[in-house]
């Protein structure tokens, strides 16, 4: 079978191209879509992304600030940073890079942002809006994926969805927006029985379990459409996916690359995010 790779650049090119323009006609209205991006500690992955993150916003034309506290800060602290953002009118969206470290309450901080600048879609508030289907802030890389599945003209409804990996960020809100759009979805994590009995069942896989290559095409029913949301490094050092693209792209009618993948959709769907965030003043 000929295999189609969905190029996350290109969608990501699309999506940042329709972010320019909404920056431009805010700014012709003296609004300036501000962005702030807080990191704790000094962990390298994460250090790339708020970089990558931050360039992006000034390449669309909008402003960026980064906070950078050490390791070792305080919670208080750290709250008392989200508490200045929240106040501050330049910046319309905040994200708290995430993992925190562990002596700082992860729940306590994402709810300390205020819901009207919470661009990650992390909120409780939000997560409940979304859960019914009212507008709000769409956590940025599920998000992603759909506007890849759309511009890939993949019809969700009545498809089998299966997503491998249940977090917060990724795999709950995934199933529930492939679940809005008339999917039947099924979620599959770290107790799953049998994994590869349900994976072989997937019209749509979508995988985001944290294990370099362990999705291979013995995985893969005939003709699915396959999503990988990991980053991890190979044997080489190399940046791979959780799937063994090299093999499943024989059997995956359309399958998404990592790097080129999903990863550039997150950042992309953070700067529409920060957009709406700040359009969403004017209202
Ligand atoms: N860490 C990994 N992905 C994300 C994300 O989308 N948002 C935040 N805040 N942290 C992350």
């Amino acid at each position: 079978m000929t295999t189609n790779r969905i190029d996350g650049k290109e969608v990501a090119a699309q999506v940042t191209e329709n972010v320019k323009k909404r920056v431009e006609v805010l700014k012709e209205k003296g609004l300036t879509p501000g962005l702030a991006v807080v990191l704790v500690g000094n962990n390298s992955a994460s250090q790339t992304y708020v970089n990558n993150k931050t360039k992006t916003c000034e390449r669309l034309g909008m402003y960026s600030v980064m906070v950078t506290l050490d390791e070792n800060v305080s919670e208080e602290e750290l709250l008392q940073n989200v508490a200045a953002l929240n106040n501050d009118e330049k910046i319309h969206g905040i994200l708290v890079q995430l993992p925190l470290p562990k002596h700082i309450n992860e729940d306590r901080v994402i709810s300390a942002i205020s819901p009207l600048k919470d661009v990650d879609g992390f909120h409780p508030e939000n997560v409940g809006k979304m859960m019914i289907g009212q507008q709000t802030f769409i956590p940025c890389t599920p998000f992603g994926v759909m506007k890849m599945l759309e511009y890939s003209d993949i019809d969700v409804a009545g498809k089998h969805a299966v997503i491998i990996g249940r977090s917060n960020i990724v795999g709950k809100p995934m199933g529930q927006l492939l679940l809005q759009k008339d999917a039947t979805v099924t979620y599959c994590h770290s107790k799953t029985k049998d994994l590869r009995a349900m994976t072989k069942q997937a019209d749509i896989l979508v995988v985001a379990l944290g294990r370099a290559k362990m999705i291979d095409a013995s995985y893969i029913k005939d003709g699915a459409v396959v999503i990988d949301v990991g980053i991890n490094r190979d044997e080489n050092n190399k940046l791979c996916g959780d799937v063994d693209f090299e093999s499943a792209k024989e059997v995956a009618s359309k399958i998404t690359p990592v790097p080129g993948g999903v990863g550039p959709m997150t950042i992309a769907m953070l700067m529409e995010n920060t957009c709406l965030a700040a359009e969403n003043t004017l209202k």
